[in-house]
């Protein structure tokens, strides 16, 4: 099979492109590298079934071209990262919704398979966890700009199911926290890897608020599976599928569990939500999916665990440390 992902050299989509040129596809790669790297793609290199094209989403003379060649589009790129939400709103906008709405239009015109990349964010606050498929989505007001992010994956998943109703084959999953090697460490990353790249050099952990928010940290080499199933099973088609883990972690727990698992001995510190993020915040206190839909439909299976995800990931920081 020939497939495009969009945000190829970012954290998920490096792996998926990896996978997918393992199972001897052909793989089209593209990325602004505005917050992707080659360095993920450094293994790569020389494969002759992919290619990497530096180029953003919006510039249609390459896009295309991609898309009448490919069988399936894999669109990944976007605007991630609650640091980003909250600092530039405008900028989420257009890339996660103007020039995704473009890349679904051309995707339709082209009759093109599409699985679009959302969020266990477009939940927001909803107090009712499980989240199924078909929750209320709860927002906060327009002044806290970090639900720009949540906004903006809602209305692509508008556009998706808009575009199936008129014969588009999209799949939409929502990823539930994914963590692994290549996950962006900065402020503007996850806190798995911000945890560890924290434990590794002996500063404090900084835990935001009191660390009692619960998630359900993702491996991603399970993310990749149930991302490829999505894209295999006609059945899914014009559906939305929650991809997750079962086991729900406070986030003060997963800083212990870090320290623990790295064998370093360094502080928890707790800092406000306003001294990071500023007042447009809000957090959301527990995110746990219901993923019956994705077990029965795509065969989807979370098997690694907790412990064996952050031990892998932290045994990937220590030799990318040697390396670099
Ligand atoms: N990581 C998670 O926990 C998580 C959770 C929910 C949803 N998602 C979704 O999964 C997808 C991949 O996320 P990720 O964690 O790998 O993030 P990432 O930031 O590592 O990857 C996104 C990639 O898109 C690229 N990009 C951004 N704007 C672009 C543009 N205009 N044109 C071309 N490329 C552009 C970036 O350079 C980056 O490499 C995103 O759509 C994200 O919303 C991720």
């Amino acid at each position: 099979m020939r497939y495009l992902v969009t945000g190829a050299a970012g954290f998920i989509g490096s792996h998926l492109c990896t996978v997918l040129l393992h199972q001897g596809n052909e793989v089209w790669g593209l990325d602004d590298l505005s917050k992707g790297k080659m360095q993920n793609l450094e293994h790569l290199r020389g494969n002759t079934r992919f290619d990497f094209i530096k180029s953003c989403i919006s510039q249609e003379k390459y896009l295309k071209g991609l898309i009448e060649k490919v069988d399936v589009i894999y669109h990944l790129a976007a605007v991630v990262g609650v640091k980003h939400y909250v600092e530039d709103p405008i900028r989420v906008i257009d890339v996660n919704v103007c020039y995704t709405s473009r890349l679904l239009e051309l995707a339709w015109k082209y009759g093109k398979k599409v699985v679009f990349t959302s969020t266990s964010e477009t939940y927001g606050k909803n107090p009712q966890v499980p989240f199924k498929e078909d929750a209320d989505r709860v927002y906060g007001p327009a002044d806290t700009d970090r639900w720009c992010y949540a906004i903006s994956k809602s209305a692509d998943e508008h556009l998706c199911l808009g575009y199936a109703a008129r014969g588009l084959p999209v799949v939409i999953i929502r990823y539930f926290n994914v963590y692994g090697p290549h996950a962006d460490s900065s402020d503007y990353g996850g806190v798995v890897n911000r945890f560890i790249t924290q434990a590794l050099s002996g500063t404090p952990l900084t835990v935001h608020g009191d660390g009692s928010q619960t998630r359900c940290f993702t491996y991603v080499d399970d993310i990749v599976k149930g991302t490829i199933e999505a894209g295999r099973h006609q059945e899914a088609e014009g559906n939305i599928f929650n991809l997750g883990h079962r086991r729900e972690t406070s986030v003060l727990d997963l800083a212990h569990m870090i320290l623990n698992a790295s064998g370093m001995k360094g502080e928890i510190v707790f800092q406000p939500y306003t001294e990071f993020y500023g007042s447009s915040y809000e957090d959301i206190p527990r995110r746990l999916p219901d993923l019956s839909a994705a077990e029965q439909i795509l065969g989807y299976d979370p098997a690694v665990t907790l412990e064996d995800g952050l031990m892998d990931t932290i045994k990937w920081y220590r030799n990318k440390a040697d390396r670099y």
